[in-house]
């Protein structure tokens, strides 16, 4: 890749578009979600060829428990699926697996297989795929604060103990960097309550593609626009 002193270190990836890509085939919209997590696969190996050292993905929000049932027990499915066959080959090949997201009220065979993948995480990560599962940014910071608020009545910590790097360390990405790059496929305008205190300067980059049709080119794409910004962080 031309540019590699650019390389983002962390890609975070709202992939959306598997229903549209499913409508347009006449197919069911589990068909597209079933494309979609084969594409993950891909992504996640190129960002390993790439140099990326991490990429968090949002696979399912809180809010997408109002979808119909059937959709969400097929997304569940897949989930399981997932980690079941695919992830075993990434993580031969160095990926590290972290949740984000609320384990509660996850289906226990889905919570089952999380946490068996957590147990057995490689000890010499090449990577870190993050997979956003029963997620949204808002509960992320909620439950954050209930964490640090139970440690000062306690008497952990106290008030002054509070900044911005500290509070980032009861978030479910601690000691994970912010997000460089922001991608969004299916060229929506917005960000869905992904990583909402993550994402403060990262550089977004949208594209009309549906995630189904989403491939290394479009990633090593979007790389290449990322590289040919210039990233103020507030200062000229
Ligand atoms: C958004 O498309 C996609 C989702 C809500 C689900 C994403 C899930 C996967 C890719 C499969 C699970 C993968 C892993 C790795 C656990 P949409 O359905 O909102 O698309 P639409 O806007 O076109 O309807």
């Amino acid at each position: 890749m031309k540019n590699d002193s650019k390389i983002p270190h962390h890609i975070a990836i709202i992939m959306d578009g598997n229903g549209r890509w499913a409508e347009k085939r006449g197919l069911p919209r589990n068909a597209g979600h079933m494309e979609g997590a084969k594409r993950v696969s891909e992504i996640v190996e190129g960002c390993l060829e790439i140099g990326v050292e991490y990429l968090s993905i949002y696979a399912f929000s809180k809010e997408n428990w109002r979808r119909p049932r059937e959709e969400v027990t097929g997304i569940m499915k897949l989930t399981e699926y997932f980690f079941k066959h695919q992830f075993r080959t990434l993580r031969d090949k160095g990926v590290y697996f972290v949740h984000l997201g609320e384990k509660k009220g996850l289906p226990d065979f889905v919570l089952r297989i999380i946490n068996e993948i957590e147990k057995n995480n490689v000890e010499n990560p090449k990577m870190y795929l993050c997979i956003g599962f029963n997620y949204s940014g808002r509960d992320e910071i909620v439950r954050a604060c209930r964490k640090m608020f139970n440690q000062l009545s306690r008497g952990d910590i106290s008030p002054e103990d509070i900044s911005e790097r500290t509070f980032s360390n009861y978030l479910d990405t601690a000691g994970i960097p912010d997000p460089d790059l922001l991608i969004r496929t299916a060229g929506e305008m917005r960000v869905s309550n992904f990583l909402l205190w993550q994402i403060a300067y990262s550089e977004f980059w949208i594209t009309e593609t549906l995630w189904p049709d989403f491939t290394v080119k479009h990633l090593r794409k979007a790389i290449s626009e990322y590289q040919k910004r210039y990233r103020k962080f507030g200062g000229l």
